[in-house]
């Protein structure tokens, strides 16, 4: 049995991926946004919103104990008209959906696996290298299936650079949480599932690395996120701009 780190784990997906791994034996570190959020005590507690929380967030990660396995669920869309940006300068989609999986990752010890929770929003996703955090022109959607591209492209620059380590993205579904709002079909048992088994199943098809999953499936939904060249040029830019380096 492992140890799992689950982001966003007070709510929506992450609650269940959270709630059958420990069901399934795994020791299961929840994590929440503040204590407002967390619906008990036990969390590590951290707003993925900043780097200096995150940095907060990951030494209490650190004090319970180097998980084997990463799940990055937490996910944010914004819901205004205007460019949201961090106490960092950053824009904030960025920041919460590529930033911080990425800074987690760079401050723990390599673990054995890690599932980076994505979105098929990605096939819309562009990557562009002078303009990540979308100074020029801003839309909610860009921000967001932009900021889930450069995920997907992390993750499976990780997977190149670390071999020994299962490093994959997922697509839950459309799944009726309150981002996605409750008319969508999916219930979170079934957004769960995949993720869950990319954490901890055995099974010889989760136990891939730099693959793209829905449904247990391997898909690939935009030819960016599979080109080195970029994936190694966007991990530098996003490292840089986290003041971090991987172990
Ligand atoms: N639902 C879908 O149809 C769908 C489709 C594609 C991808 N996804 C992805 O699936 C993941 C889970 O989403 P969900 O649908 O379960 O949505 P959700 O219910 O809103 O859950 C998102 C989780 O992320 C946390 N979070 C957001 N911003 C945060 C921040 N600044 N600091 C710390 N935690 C933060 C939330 O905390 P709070 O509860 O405090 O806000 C919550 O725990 C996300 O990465 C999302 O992008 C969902």
């Amino acid at each position: 049995m492992s140890r799992v780190l689950v982001t966003g784990s007070n709510d929506g997906i992450g609650a269940e991926i959270a709630r059958v791994l420990t069901a399934q034996g795994h020791e299961v570190i929840r994590h929440a946004r503040n204590a407002e959020r967390a619906d008990g005590p036990g969390y590590v507690l951290g707003d993925l919103g900043s780097l200096r929380s995150t940095r907060v967030l990951t030494e209490q990660v650190l004090r319970v104990g180097a998980p084997d396995v990463v799940v990055h669920n937490a996910g944010w869309g914004s819901k205004d008209e205007t460019r949201p940006v961090t106490e960092d300068g950053l824009e904030k989609t960025f920041q919460i959906n590529a930033l911080a999986p990425l800074l987690i990752t760079a401050l723990l010890p390599k673990p054995d696996r890690i599932v980076f929770v994505s979105s098929d929003s990605i096939t819309r996703g562009r990557i562009r290298l002078d303009d990540l955090q979308h100074e020029q022109e801003w839309t909610q959607d860009a921000a967001y299936a932009d900021s889930k591209l450069v995920m997907a492209a992390l993750a499976f620059a990780l997977a190149r650079r670390w071999p020994d380590v299962r490093s994959n993205a997922v697509h839950p579904g459309w799944v009726s949480t309150k981002m996605s709002g409750y008319a969508a079909p999916l219930t979170v048992a079934q957004g769960a599932d995949t993720p869950v088994w990319l954490a901890g199943s055995d099974d010889p098809e989760a136990l891939v690395t730099g693959t793209f999953f829905q449904d247990r499936k391997a898909i690939e939904l935009n030819p960016q996120a599979y080109d080195h060249a970029l994936q190694d040029a966007v991990l530098a830019q996003c490292l840089e701009l986290c003041d971090a380096a991987l172990p």
